[in-house]
């Protein structure tokens, strides 16, 4: 399987609209575009394909990327990025850079000599600026800055000077940025509001185009994408192209999915095998969190993708400042949004988070807490009104408490159905007549025949 697709999905607006810089670009007008979304989400992706426009306009491109491995260098992106000017081997020594050029000498080595000491940043962005327009000129140039969060205050410094003043420059700075608090980020967001600068956020992917990166990677088209394994990628991966990618390659791997002569199909179990390096790097984020947070958030996990903090609050015994501390970084390391209805419901944002932290709890361990929250649910809501029926039926069959979850299911089936939701009743009733039947309870595994049958004829 090729680890990159050949053809980008979805992104079409985005892709517009740096076409437009780039042809601004070639008129001299330049400007700043930062690309921002979550790891994994396709900023290095887009990045390349404006890469590839820019190619085709015949444009220079400059690259360079931050990095969080070894000590932070100081303009390290700029370095790299202008660096690529001198590989080219055109004649650079004749350029009208006068004085700013030994300033140049804190990014370019070869231009060292007696840099001036103490020169301002503004000095610096000034003679990067003319650098840029003078390499430029007759073709236009994309400076394209990867992973900008990562990026040492004093590259941003001059990036900032840069998009200041890029609006009569050959020039197109393209920066990706991850969506966390960072001074990048800000740097993006003070550059839109002063008009100088244009941020592209980037959504997950809808299903279809899950679809089509899985069709598209398995050299099919989306048809061709068998249904199971197009639902599990799409429920795996919340529009996440590299999530997508990483199951659908475990899924292959594992031979669940297996190309046969009539086209790809599911021969094996898909679920549960979150593949290893994706669980790594949660568990990393996890970890980061402390043994107090782990523990928090394995109870949330077993109550759930979505949980309840009153229910929560419960099971872990943690006071509202512990609770709220703890969800906070959850929050703020990604692994966890507010879902509705607020204030009491979060949700974790992947499903394999979910896995991940399962990998962490023994059976007896995930069992015990599971039946904690049924107990937790059922004394916060005695009535087991709306929805707290059916998650207490689950939690109780977690337990391994099958009476009791074939009790529950079945009394939310019932509901189910006086509200006219005739196929989720079929389901919790039969779910409760399988239960019903494993704890040999005859009497009540008969009346829910009772209502299953014609609830099953109806539909
Ligand atoms: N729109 C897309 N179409 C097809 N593949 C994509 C798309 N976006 C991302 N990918 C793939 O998903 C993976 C992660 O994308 P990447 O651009 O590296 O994410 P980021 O830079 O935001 O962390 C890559 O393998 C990439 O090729
Ligand atoms: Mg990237």
């Amino acid at each position: 399987m090729r680890s990159h697709v050949p053809h980008i999905v979805g992104r079409d607006l985005h892709l517009r609209e740096l076409a437009g810089a780039l042809t601004d670009a070639c008129a001299q007008r330049g400007r700043g575009v930062f690309l921002v979304g979550e790891a994994g989400i396709g900023k290095t992706r887009l990045a390349a394909e404006a890469v590839g426009m820019a190619v085709d306009h015949g444009m220079r491109v400059l690259r360079g990327r931050s990095t969080t491995t070894g000590p932070a260098v100081p303009f390290r992106p700029l370095t790299e990025a202008l660096m690529s000017l001198f590989r080219g081997g055109e004649p650079l020594d004749d350029l009208p850079l006068g004085p700013y050029r030994p300033v140049l000498g804190r990014l370019i080595p070869d231009w060292g000599g007696d840099v001036p000491a103490g020169s301002s940043m503004i000095v610096l962005g000034e003679a990067v600026l003319r650098l840029l327009i003078a390499t430029g000129r007759d073709r236009g140039t994309l400076l394209l800055l990867e992973d900008l969060h990562d990026a040492d205050p004093e590259t941003l410094a001059v990036v900032e000077y840069l998009v200041d003043n890029l609006d009569q420059a050959p020039v197109l700075l393209v920066a990706t940025i991850r969506t966390e608090p960072c001074d990048a980020l800000d740097l993006a967001e003070s550059a839109r509001w002063r008009r100088v600068g244009t941020t592209l956020d980037l959504a997950p992917l809808t299903r279809a185009e899950v679809a089509a990166l899985a069709a598209s990677q398995l050299g099919t088209d989306p048809a061709g994408v068998p249904a199971p394994a197009l639902d599990r990628l799409w429920e795996d991966s919340a529009g996440s192209p590299l999530l997508a990618e990483e199951r659908l390659q475990s899924m292959i791997t594992s031979g669940s999915l297996v190309n046969g002569d009539d086209g790809w199909k599911v021969v094996g179990d898909l679920r549960g095998d979150v593949s290893t390096s994706m669980a790594k790097g949660l568990l990393q984020r996890i970890d980061r969190l402390g043994p107090r947070g782990r523990d928090l958030f394995s109870a949330a996990a077993v109550i759930g993708r979505r949980f309840p903090l009153t229910v929560l609050q419960h099971v872990t015994g943690a006071d509202d400042r512990e609770l709220l501390s703890h969800l906070h970084a959850g929050v703020a390391s990604r692994l966890v949004v507010p879902d509705e209805p607020p204030p009491d419901w979060y949700a974790f944002r992947h499903p394999l988070t979910v896995e991940a932290l399962f990998t962490q709890l023994t059976p007896g361990r995930r069992a015990e807490l599971a039946g904690r929250a049924a107990t937790a649910v059922q004394a916060l809501h005695p009535e087991l009104e709306g929805d707290w029926c059916q998650l207490a039926a689950g939690l109780r069959s977690e337990e391994g408490d099958v009476t009791e979850a074939g009790r529950l299911f079945a009394e939310a089936g019932r509901r189910a159905l006086a509200a006219g939701a005739i196929s989720s009743a079929v389901a919790l009733l039969s779910r409760a007549e399988r239960l019903l039947a494993d704890s040999g309870d005859a009497v009540r595994r008969a009346e829910v025949l009772e209502t299953l049958l014609p609830a099953l004829a109806e539909t």
